[in-house]
């Protein structure tokens, strides 16, 4: 069965290019951006590997610690790292998970086994500090995934977590957010006492 928004991540011992370690002790008290990807070695992953290890200060400003993971084993992803380093003009830090046995890959369902019996596909789960899964993202393997789009959404998740609110298509920092409808009137004057538009009964936007 496929995990889903609101799940607990499911936990596991794996090891990983860092040394061995338990999920959820990893993730601590931050949020975790864990994908997969299908193999080492490959041109659209190296460059996915690359460029989360370009954002690596951009995922910490957010209290976000990436983690990837591949059907590979350890020595096979050290060696790849030196090769997305070369090529990415980057130094990779982060763990990558190896996952030679699928273990882990199917537990999160990160098979297709009408892409590939042994692959992963590329998964995304964002994670809170809940263990709580906030986000799934599946790409296919042809296609190399959007980091604009992956920093986006956790600062949507953040900023909704941390002032109650929900953000229309498009939004990016600093736009305005939506007040649910779930809020009546009254509690969203003292919520946002800076004032808020209506449009709709259903359709409030506030500046934050
Ligand atoms: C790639 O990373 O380039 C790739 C991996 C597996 C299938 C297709 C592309």
């Amino acid at each position: 069965m496929s995990l889903r928004i609101g799940d607990t991540a499911p936990n596991f011992d794996a090891d990983t290019t860092t040394g061995p370690i338990n999920f959820h002790d990893w993730i601590g008290d931050d949020w975790a951006f864990f994908f997969s990807h299908p193999a080492d070695f490959t041109p659209v992953c190296t460059t996915e590997m690359g460029r989360t290890s370009q954002l690596a200060e951009q995922f910490a400003s957010r209290g976000v610690k990436p983690i990837g993971l591949s059907t590979d084993t350890v020595a096979e992803h050290v060696k790849w790292i030196d090769e997305v380093n070369d090529t990415q003009n980057t130094n990779l830090v982060f763990p990558i998970v190896a996952d030679a046995t699928l273990t882990v890959a199917k537990a999160y369902d990160m098979i297709h086994p009408s892409e590939s019996e042994t692959a992963a596909v590329r998964s995304v789960f964002i994670i809170d500090p809940n263990k709580e899964i906030r986000l799934t993202m599946t790409y296919p393997m042809s296609v190399g995934r959007n980091f604009d789009e992956i920093l986006r959404v956790i600062d949507a998740l953040q900023t909704g977590d941390k002032y109650k609110i929900a953000t229309p298509a498009d939004w990016t920092p600093g736009d305005d957010v939506i007040i649910p409808p779930s809020v009546s009137d009254a509690d969203a004057k003292t919520a946002f006492p800076q004032g808020f538009e209506t449009l709709r009964p259903y359709l409030r936007t506030v500046k934050i």
